[in-house]
């Protein structure tokens, strides 16, 4: 987590690295600081909290240059304050680095510098970065910055500036992302591609391993041999107009609505109106006997679903599993398996661990990922792209449906090439995919009842969640956004699990939310419904297929759907719940505590 970017260049360097730092907050809030080379000297700047309490310290006490670094952290070693904020410096202000990561071998390294009579000031493992820059310089910084990140274990995406040599950046990374942004009146580092939009299109991907040392109208990129390496040019398509909130109040309520059209980038060129279908270049093997699905967050309940739908429609076994327990967890992988990785950013630390380590043992990887050029797109063997735009909202909304739609794709591909289900039924779910825009359409229109009943259980301590089948996907999905923005505590269970512990949880007034998309088991889930009616709880429906409803206190309705596709319609309206109840306790939509949106550390 944390986001870095870095500006030489013949501009005022200040505004482009505040710029860039607001579109990378979402990458983390708990501090933000500046380190700019005056003509003189590096003035650093930094302040706890978010970006705003930075910008105030400027405006009271401006700083200038030409060539600067910037930061805004997610915590991780070290409690957020402004000691703790980075840029990081040697002890004479000579020195100043950003870091994205986490040095694993920190203590060691702190130990080797204290015996070389380094100080620390700060908690983080950040620090040792600058004083070994500092032990190993001899008058070339990226020699010093190859020799210190020969001794760097751990992860990293790190800028430098120095003012013995104002007239170059030095970066490199491993492990945690960095772009180049290129343009005519100076060169830019940074996290993400959002950073620099506002300057140019033309960047270049930097791969583990590789330096750069930016000048304001040169980029020289090598390995840690200093062995230059050409890079290509890669023009960015989005514009910088996508990452704005276009009028919403919020990137959530944006990122929401953007969800029609979403689905439709998601579908073109891969499923047209004659309904042939194509995944872009991708191929199964037929030796394939089992697909592990392997993601984080919100990406792991697209799995959820996706699994669902392979099974059925394609017959084609998989296991789901969260990336940071899959990759310690001895997984059964040979040689008729594969993995499919599902990742937004295509970052995630634990995600792309899971796919370094199914190539190493000889697995094709799949990836379904959002971000062009992200190190899991770049590094899967087959990549999918949801081409959802970027989500900037720490809640994922508009990324998982798009993965729903993609996991469909996959499924239905992979029935036509197995011919597990009839040719009809294959284009009854492809036309419904195509009508998808409109089915989400008709689900925000629920959007007012959904806010009325966001204010009532604003104030709630606990609300749970019941679903079958696929519908308890669905509320897992939705329980885990109201928890992230709401800071609400709330559970989803299986129904048929209530009666095994989770009952016991039931009194008077609790507030338990059904889903109900399937009507072969809608009597199912109606009896547990009752069941926790008949112990006191406040019950609110969201079905598309309920006849009997006289156990719910309250019913949302959901459009109607083949049962396979309700995840993604019946999502909608409970991404709306979470946000309202947030709007409505007044906390940070966008931003909530603790989280950030791209977790690029274990
Ligand atoms: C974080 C984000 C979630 C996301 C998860 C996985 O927790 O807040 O929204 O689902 O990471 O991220 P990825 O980019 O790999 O999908």
């Amino acid at each position: 987590m944390c986001g870095i970017v870095g500006y030489i260049g013949s501009k005022n360097a200040v505004d482009l690295l505040i710029n860039g730092l607001e579109s990378l907050e979402y990458r983390g809030y708990d501090s933000a600081g500046i380190a700019v080379f005056d003509g003189e000297k590096i003035n650093v700047k930094k302040e706890k909290g978010r970006l705003s309490g930075l910008r105030e310290l400027i405006d009271k006490n401006p700083v200038s240059g030409k060539l600067g670094i910037g930061h805004t952290r997610w915590a991780t070693h070290g409690v957020p304050s402004v000691k703790n904020s980075h840029p990081h410096t040697n002890s004479d202000g000579s020195i100043a680095v950003v870091h994205n990561g986490i040095i694993e071998n920190h203590e060691a390294l702190k130990d080797f510098l204290r015996e070389n009579g380094y100080t620390f000031k700060s908690e983080t493992d950040t620090e040792v970065i600058p004083l070994l820059i500092d032990y190993y310089y001899d008058g070339d910084l990226l020699s010093a910055v190859r020799k210190t990140a020969e001794k760097l274990d751990g992860s990293y995406a790190i800028g430098v500036i120095a003012s013995a040599e104002p007239d170059k950046l030095v970066a490199v990374r491993k492990d945690s992302p960095l772009i180049v942004g290129l343009t005519d009146n100076g060169n830019f580092i940074a996290s993400d591609i959002p950073a620099i939009l506002s300057e140019t299109r033309d960047v270049y991907l930097l791969n583990d391993g590789e330096f750069v040392t930016l000048t304001k109208d040169n980029v020289f990129v090598c390995d840690i041999d200093a062995n230059p390496i050409k890079k290509e040019i890669y023009k960015v398509e989005f514009s910088a107009q996508a990452s704005q909130k276009d009028g919403y109040d919020h990137f959530m309520m944006k990122e929401i609505h953007e969800q029609p059209q979403a689905i439709r980038n998601t579908l073109r060129g891969r499923l047209d109106k004659n309904l042939g279908l194509t995944l872009d270049n991708i191929e199964f093997s037929d030796k394939i006997q089992k697909l592990y699905i392997v993601a984080c967050g919100t990406a792991y309940h697209a799995g959820l679903v996706g699994k669902k739908a392979i099974e059925k429609l394609a017959k084609l076994p998989c296991e789901v599993c969260l990336a940071s327990e899959f990759r310690y967890g001895e997984p059964l992988i040979n040689d008729s398996t594969a993995v499919l990785v599902v990742s937004q950013s295509g970052e995630t630390a634990d995600t792309l661990a899971v796919l370094r380590m199914a190539k190493k043992l000889g697995n094709t990887v799949y990836a379904i990922t959002n971000v062009v050029g992200s190190s899991v797109a770049r590094e899967a063997d087959y990549v999918f792209y949801t081409y959802a735009g970027p989500e900037i909202a720490v809640a994922s909304t508009k990324a998982y449906t798009t993965q729903l739609a993609a996991f469909y794709l996959f499924a239905v591909s992979l029935a036509e090439k197995r011919g597990t289900v009839s040719e009809n039924k294959l284009d009854d779910i492809k036309n419904q995919l195509l009508g998808m825009d409109a089915v989400i359409e008709k689900a925000l229109t629920r959007d007012a009842e959904v806010k009325a009943l966001a204010e009532k259980i604003a104030k709630e301590h606990d609300i749970y969640f019941l679903g079958r089948g696929l519908d308890y996907f669905i509320a897992l999905e939705a329980s885990l956004k109201l928890k992230e923005i709401s800071y609400i505590h709330s559970d989803a269970y299986a129904s048929g699990e209530l009666k095994h512990g989770p009952i016991a949880l039931i009194e008077d007034g609790t507030v338990v939310i059904s889903i109900c998309t399937d009507p072969e088991i809608s009597n199912k889930l109606n009896s547990n419904v009752k069941e926790v009616t008949a112990r006191g709880a406040v019950t609110v429906g969201f079905t598309s297929c309920l006849s009997d409803t006289s156990a719910y206190s309250e019913v949302i309705e959901l459009p109607q759907i083949d049962p396979l596709l309700a995840p993604l319609p019946a999502i909608i309206p409970l991404q709306l719940l979470a946000y309202y109840v947030c709007t409505a306790k007044g906390y940070d939509v966008d931003k909530p505590r603790n989280l950030a949106k791209s977790v690029t550390v274990e």
